[in-house]
Order: structure tokens, then sequence, then C-alpha cells
């Protein structure tokens, strides 16, 4: 039985990769980090299949015992302050749990045990004022973020742990990618809620910021298998995995409202307080290399995407907020 170590298991991918790689037959232990309140609504439906390590990616030693404890095969790092807007109120945090966080865990796995895969997430923010169209593995970074700087370096540490050291670790850059589980901050699923509780009468106006930006947005539930399949190669590598397809937070409204049999003009409205200090206009990936070695392709479709999205925030306010997504 393979084992495998996932850091940000409370977080949207990292309920999507337990699913998965509980389904494959593996031992799937979680790093989680201490808080006063219960962060398991994620993982809530899996919590007696899976064990669960206390450990801070600002620990080192936290991370060194979870290994240690767990004698992984695999480690998935998606631990992260993953919220763009976040990262300008705290730069440096985001420094320390996005940048040298990982610096940290690849230390833990060099010391540990250095024939553990290692898998890093990272981010299509990294690209940012982006260099080409579509963007690929060698189209160089111009992060526009505190978040996407961080993201930057976490890759290059990766990749030069990987050269310096051997280790087999893989960066997948993963492009936008949402879901019934994905937080509620984040546009897709702002939207989506909002458009279930608008249609239930549970609110009127939903305010957005930068209605023009472009984002290749895909289902979290097929990006991450493209994770897993990078770790199964017997080469390690850097991926960029996106549905090569391009809309608009306007067309993401439109479609979301027509789901319900709404206008999104009559409900959104524009704030410019909901407007980033520097915005990525505009984001593309092209996941041929994905293709190609791992033979990932995406399942769900753009428009299958915020369809989910909605119908799983209209069945959960009708059942009173109850049900599992
Ligand atoms: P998410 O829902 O925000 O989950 C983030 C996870 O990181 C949560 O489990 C969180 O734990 C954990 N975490 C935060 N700080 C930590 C710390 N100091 N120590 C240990 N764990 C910590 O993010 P996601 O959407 O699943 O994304 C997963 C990863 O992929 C992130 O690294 C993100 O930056 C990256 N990524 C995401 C996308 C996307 O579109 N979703 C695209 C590219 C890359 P708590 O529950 O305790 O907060
Ligand atoms: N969050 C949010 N809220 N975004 C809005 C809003 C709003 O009210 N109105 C417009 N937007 C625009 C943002 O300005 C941005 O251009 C786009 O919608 C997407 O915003 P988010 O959903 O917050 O995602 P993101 O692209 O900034 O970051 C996500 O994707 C990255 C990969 O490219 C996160 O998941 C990151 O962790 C991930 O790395």
């Amino acid at each position: 039985m393979k084992s495998a170590l996932i850091t940000g298991i409370t977080g949207q991918d990292g309920s999507h990769l337990a699913d998965l790689l509980l389904e494959k037959g593996y031992r799937v232990t979680g790093v989680v980090r201490r808080s006063s309140v219960d962060q398991s609504e994620r993982i809530a439906h899996l919590l007696d299949r899976v064990e669960i390590q206390q450990g801070d990616l600002l620990d080192e030693s936290s991370l060194v015992k979870a290994i240690e404890r767990s004698q992984p095969d695999e480690i998935y790092n998606l631990g992260a302050m993953s919220f763009v807007p976040a990262s300008w109120e705290q730069p440096v945090l985001t420094g320390e749990f996005t940048a040298l966080g990982v610096t940290r865990l690849l230390n833990a796995v060099r010391f540990v045990n250095p024939r553990i895969r290692f898998y890093q997430a990272s981010s299509s923010e990294m690209f940012g004022r982006v260099r080409e169209v579509p963007q690929r593995e060698a189209t160089p970074f111009h992060p526009r973020s505190p978040y996407g700087v961080a993201k930057a370096y976490a890759h290059w540490i990766t990749v030069n742990y990987r050269e310096s050291y051997g280790l087999h670790a893989s960066c997948g850059i993963l492009f936008n990618h949402e879901g019934p589980r994905r937080g509620r901050e984040f546009v897709s699923r702002k939207i989506s809620d909002a458009v279930a509780r608008i249609r239930l009468g549970m609110q009127q106006k939903l305010r957005l910021g930068n209605l023009d930006a472009r984002r290749d947005w895909g289902f979290a539930g097929d990006y991450v298998r493209a994770m897993w399949l990078m770790l199964q190669q017997d080469t390690p590598g850097d991926y960029v995995v996106a549905s090569g397809t391009q809309h608009t937070v306007r067309e993401f409204s439109e479609i979301a409202f027509a789901r319900v049999g709404l206008d999104w003009k009559d409900y959104v409205e524009t704030d410019p307080a909901l407007l980033r200090p520097a915005e990525v206009d505009s984001l593309l990936g092209d996941a041929s290399l994905a293709k190609e070695r791992l033979g990932w392709v995406p399942e769900v479709s753009f428009e299958g995407l915020v369809h989910m999205m909605v119908d799983a925030d209209l069945g959960r306010l009708k059942d009173g907020g109850n049900r599992r997504q």
C-alpha cells in the first residue's frame, strides 16, 4: 500500500486529492495546523479514513515529525496562503507560508528520506503580466502580487532542490480551478453562492470588482489527477495544467445567472474597492506537455463547471446549508 502526506488537506484541492488517493488505495495523512475552531468541513466525509498530524509550514520541526511518523512515499505540498488580495494585507506572512514554508518542507524531506517524491503547488499567478499567449512551462514569470512573488520563489526552490540534491520533485503550474468546495472569497464561488441566494430571495445584489479579468478556469477534481500523475513518472518535471480556454468574470456571471433563469445585468454591481493594486488581466494556459507526457486532459467544460457550482449552492441552501459538497 502506498502512503501519501498532504499539506493543505483541509483546503479545496487537499480534499479532492485525498478523495482520489483513498480511491487508489493509498494510506493518506494530512498535515493540519492547530486552530481553536474545527477546520475539517471539506474532509468531514473522510476523517475516519485519513490520519491527521499537527503541523505548520512555519515550523520545520513539526514537518519533520509529521514525515517521520507517517513515512510517506509521496508528499503533496498544497498548504499556502492562497487568496491573492490577502497577500497585499499580509505580504510577509504570505512569504513565510507560501515561499519559505516550501524550503522548510524540502529540508524536512532531505533530512528524513530524500527518496520521497514531492509535489509543489505552483500557480499561473506567477505569469502575472504575461509575456506570451498562451502560457507554457518556458514562459518567463512576471508576478503581480506578493502571493505570485512567493509562488515564484517556491517554484524555483523546488527546481533548485531537484537539481542540487536529486530529489524527485515536480511543480504543477496550475491555472485557476474551482468547484463546489471552493472558498467563498474566490470570484467563482462568490458568484455561484450569490446566484443561489438571489434565486432563493436571500440576497438582493452581487458586488464584484474587475469584470473584464480573463481566467483559464477548470474543475478542481480534474486538476488533482494531474498532480498524482506527475509523481507517477520515472522523471520529475514541471507541467502547466490548464483547460486551454479563457473567459471573463462577466461571462462567468452571465452563465451562472442564466442557469437559474435570471439576467446578470439586473443584479451585478461593480465596486471599485474590490479592484486590486496590480491586476493579472488575462491568463490562458497551454497544457500540451501534460497531455503528451502524463496523458492528462480535463473532463469538465467551463459551462459544466459553472452549472455544477450553481446547482451545488442551490442544493446546499435549500437543505439549510447542511449538504456536503
Ligand atoms: P485553499 O482552499 O485556500 O487551501 C489552502 C490550505 O493551506 C488549507 O488547508 C490551509 O489550512 C492550508 N494552510 C495555510 N497556511 C498553512 C500553514 N501555515 N501551514 C499548514 N497549512 C496551511 O487552497 P486551494 O485552492 O486548495 O489550493 C491548494 C494549493 O494550490 C495552494 O498552495 C494554492 O496556492 C495552489 N494553487 C491553487 C490554485 C486554484 O485555482 N485553486 C491554482 C494554482 C495554485 P487551514 O484550513 O488551516 O486554513
Ligand atoms: N476574489 C474576487 N472577488 N475576485 C474578483 C472579484 C471579486 O469580487 N471581482 C472580480 N474579480 C477578479 C479578480 O480581480 C481576478 O482577476 C479574478 O476575478 C479571479 O480572482 P480569484 O477568484 O480571487 O482568483 P485569482 O485568479 O486571483 O487566484 C486564484 O487562482 C490562482 C491561479 O491563477 C487563487 O486560487 C490562487 O491561489 C491561484 O494561484
